[in-house]
């Protein structure tokens, strides 16, 4: 009998292949950079028993339909919007993520990016390379304080709670607004739960934890930012399509809100000619939020496993 084929839409690490190739026929699209054309995944969909899947690559009814070997999707990332779970259950086929593991390296990019953005450091970066730096002055490049301010957290999962471990240690005063309350977090962490109402209305940094999902699709536009202080900083780390971008532009522009630091965006990736970009208070990264050698290893082998499960008839370790 021949071999389970699996998919692999990005190169990953050899050790990693591997590992798959011992139990399993193993195909890479070889590019880092490039996403998997369209034409060439539905082509090695139709064949394979698994795919592991960045997400950057659409796993929707159309490839589902016509993929009647497929066993499992194993996307390696935290966030699933780009798969269509429902069609997926539809076609038995199980999704799996790769949660827990990048939980401290994104939660250490979102606090980084705060701060960034808060102190104003890629403007003072650029200052100093750009041979500005001619005197020392009082206000020069003066940001604002992150310590003793209040933070609000808009979905308090694992990544969240990762955010507001470290807020503590700034002295900041941690509020949430989740779907669901966690009391046993609030009296771990010494966070405290409000409507999303006030925390719009208190907080000096509003962070974006929230996956998209059709309920929390474009949740800050231009009425949640006019609700925010005009001093408040807006951070987003999940997923783009959280955000309105228009209005994010606008309210930042009109100074309905001071400044924003994202590391994701709606349409990604997106071009230097964005209207963001084109603005001082927005501190801008490129989807880096996992991005630790060590913690994508870890999600290629956490996605890797999930596969060899599923693929031997045992239960996903993470499924969704
Ligand atoms: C995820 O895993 O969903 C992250 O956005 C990847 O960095």
């Amino acid at each position: 009998m021949s071999k389970p084929f699996v998919y692999i839409t990005r190169k990953i690490s050899n050790d990693v292949v591997k590992g798959l190739e011992e139990h399993f026929t193993v195909e890479m699209w070889q590019e880092e950079e490039e996403v998997v054309p369209r034409d060439v995944l539905l082509n090695k969909a139709n064949q394979a028993h698994a795919i592991l899947s960045m997400l950057t690559d659409s796993i929707d009814e159309e490839l589902l339909a016509q993929s009647t070997n497929l066993k499992i999707v194993a996307n390696m990332a935290v966030g699933y919007d780009n798969i269509d779970v429902n069609a997926a259950r539809r076609h038995q086929v199980i999704v799996t993520n790769t949660p827990d593991v990048l939980t401290d390296t994104t939660a250490d990019l979102t606090f980084a990016l705060l701060m960034a953005t808060a102190r104003r450091l890629p403007e003072a970066v650029d200052y100093i390379k750009g041979d500005l730096w001619k005197s020392w002055s009082p206000y020069m490049l003066a940001g604002s304080d992150i310590h003793h301010k209040t933070l609000g957290i808009v979905g308090l999962g694992s990544i969240g709670q990762a955010v507001a471990k470290r807020a503590t240690g700034f002295d900041m005063n941690v509020i949430y607004y989740n779907r669901s309350r966690k009391e046993d977090v609030e009296s771990q962490l010494g966070v405290q739960y409000t409507s999303f109402e006030e925390l719009l209305k208190q907080s000096d940094f509003v962070v974006c934890m929230t996956p998209l999902t059709p309920e929390t699709e474009g949740l800050f536009n231009k009425e949640t930012f006019h609700k925010m202080k005009d001093t408040a900083i807006f951070i987003n780390s999940s997923r783009g399509g959280v955000v309105n971008e228009d209005d994010l532009y606008h309210a930042l522009k009109q100074g309905h809100i001071k400044a924003a630091g994202l590391d994701v965006f709606r349409n990604e990736p997106i071009g230097a000619d964005h209207p963001l970009l084109s603005l001082n208070e927005v501190v801008a990264l490129p989807h880096i939020g996992s991005s630790s050698i060590e913690t994508r290893s870890e999600m290629m082998k956490l996605a890797a496993r999930n596969i060899k499960k599923v693929l031997n008839g045992d239960d996903a370790v993470t499924p969704i």
